[in-house]
């Protein structure tokens, strides 16, 4: 699901979630801290954003990353900071609509799969899933993030949380308000999509936020000590 926020808005979005609350301090270091040892590791990052997980991945040792993004904008900046960093050997980013899975990707190549904060935006998670699934190594690790079902309910307008329903907002995060629209579905709905596609789920985590956010928002703090915002599921090929 495309959005002015990841393409027109995509350096603002890049900055913006540098050091902010939701993804710099509750969602990079829950996900983070689900991941295996980096090290040598094959990975592939689906909705990779403006990068700052490729940034981690090659950081902790990871041999290649390949990152893929629906948003042109958000691919050339990643290809951007490949160059700076010199890392051009160990990135490969390209753009293409993950609804349709992922048709470049050989079998059984990738140690780890990522995708934080990108599956509410597919409407359909089995052809992804399914060729998660295909291109991992057997033993091969994915996890990724996404709004919690239980957070998104509040959104339903059929008052059903079994139905998966589109829902549309306007979100502040680059400082000026960007509508955005994704999909709100039942924990069901993604456990079915992924053990029926062969991945078995290995750890679920509702978040931790960072102690640091008490001092910079004691609201905020007080109501993600309180309230799941995020999903961390973790899976492997069997
Ligand atoms: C919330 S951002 C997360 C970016 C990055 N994973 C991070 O955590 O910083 C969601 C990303 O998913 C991408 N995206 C949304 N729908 C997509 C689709 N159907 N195929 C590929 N990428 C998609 C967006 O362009 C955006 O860059």
């Amino acid at each position: 699901m495309q959005s002015d926020m990841y393409s027109t808005f995509s350096s603002e979005y890049d900055l913006a979630i540098q050091d902010n609350i939701y993804n710099a301090h509750l969602e990079r270091p829950t996900l983070q801290a689900m991941l295996p040892q980096l090290k040598n590791l094959n990975v592939v990052d689906l909705g990779c954003g403006s990068g700052v997980y490729a940034q981690y991945l090659l950081a902790q040792g990871a041999s290649k990353v390949t990152c893929i993004d629906y948003a042109e904008e958000m691919v050339q900046l990643v290809a951007r900071k490949a160059q700076q960093a010199g890392v051009t050997d160990r990135v490969n980013a390209y753009a293409q609509d993950l609804a349709k899975g992922l048709p470049n990707e050989s079998t059984a190549s990738a140690d780890l799969i990522i995708a934080p904060l990108m599956i509410h935006y597919i409407e359909n998670l089995t052809p992804l899933f399914t060729d998660v699934y295909r291109v991992l190594k057997p033993g091969g690790s994915f996890v990724f993030s996404t709004h919690h079902p239980f957070a998104d309910f509040e959104y339903s307008q059929s008052g059903n949380y079994f139905a998966r329903e589109l829902v549309e907002q306007e979100w502040d995060t680059v400082g000026q308000p960007i509508q955005v629209k994704f999909y709100r579905r039942s924990l069901t709905e993604i456990a079915n999509a992924l053990t029926l596609n062969g991945l078995a789920i290995t750890q679920i985590s509702e978040g931790e936020v960072d102690k640091k956010v008490e001092q910079m928002d004691k609201k905020a703090y007080e109501y993600l000590s309180n309230n799941p915002n995020f999903i961390f599921i973790k899976c492997r090929k069997e």
